[in-house]
């Protein structure tokens, strides 16, 4: 048993439970620890062009969300803002609470190695073998050789390619390369996975295991947001889903279809 003083949580909880005034949050409604907040954001290229208007985007611990919305609509901008690959022009981005915006430089590896991301065209190492692609992202961030085979191996089972691990890139089929580019992207234990379009060169077939994939890791603890344009994956597999249209938040629906349903 717990050392629990009277005075301490269980006494607490239970009069929240039976307080059912309006100045105390029921207890199945508090939130889940937010990942991922963009606040007010706005974001405008040097060429003018405006990517995003005013978006709010909340992604709280576990979930799983699609981004979806036509080619244009600001998805691979979202993305970049997480990254920090560009800068919000107005509003706020926050992983983990943290204000990217206003992140040291210095800082910056270490936030970016709680996102692992994937993209379309996977861009791996072509002269590397697969258990060497996945390694090369540990070995830049200074891990030991004795740490880094362990780990190479365990996200290698992870993904199923514990058998290709000595082929090049060149020697994969597509979805075998995409496999190869999530398991790097899962080797520094990422609190976030984002994948902008990660079956979009792939075949329908190759694309469903890879989205089995995605919610397996998403089943292991790790928050998941994908950028997509296949309708039929996203509808059939009912999550989150955030729809942007011209860089506005036009949907936000749990458990919902790829096009409005009414
Ligand atoms: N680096 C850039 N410079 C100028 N305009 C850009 C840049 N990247 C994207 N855009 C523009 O921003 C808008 C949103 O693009 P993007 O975020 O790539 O959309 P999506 O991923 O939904 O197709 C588009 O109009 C696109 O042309
Ligand atoms: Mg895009």
């Amino acid at each position: 048993m717990a050392m629990v003083s009277p005075a301490t949580s269980e006494s607490k909880l239970s009069q929240n439970r039976r307080a059912g005034a309006a100045d105390r949050q029921p207890l199945d409604s508090i939130p889940a620890r937010i990942v991922l907040a963009m606040q007010g954001v706005t974001k405008s290229y040097p060429n003018g062009r405006v990517a995003l208007r005013g978006v709010d985007l909340i992604i709280p611990e576990g979930d799983f969300v699609f981004l979806v919305g036509p080619s244009g609509a600001g998805k691979s901008t979202v993305i970049k803002l997480l990254i920090r690959d560009e800068l919000p022009t107005k509003g706020l981005v926050l992983l983990d609470g943290r204000d990217l915006g206003r992140l040291k430089r210095r800082d910056v590896p270490k936030i970016r190695r709680r996102i692992g991301v994937v993209f379309q065209d996977f861009k791996l190492l072509p002269n590397k073998t697969v258990r060497d692609n996945v390694g090369f992202a540990l070995e830049v961030t200074g891990t030991r050789h004795r740490d880094i085979v362990p780990a190479v191996d365990r996200v290698l089972r992870v993904v199923g390619l514990t058998g290709q691990a000595d082929q090049l890139p060149g020697q994969l089929s597509g979805g075998e390369q995409q496999r190869t580019a999530i398991a790097r992207a899962l080797v520094h234990n990422p609190r976030l996975f984002i994948a902008d379009e990660p079956t979009g060169n792939l075949d329908p077939v190759i694309s469903w295991e890879i989205i089995q994939l995605l919610l397996r890791i998403n089943e292991l603890g790790v928050t998941v947001l994908m950028a997509t344009h296949n309708a039929e994956v996203v509808t059939a597999v009912r999550k989150r889903v955030v729809a942007l249209e011209n860089g506005r938040i036009v949907r936000d629906e749990v458990g919902a279809a790829y096009h409005r349903e009414d």
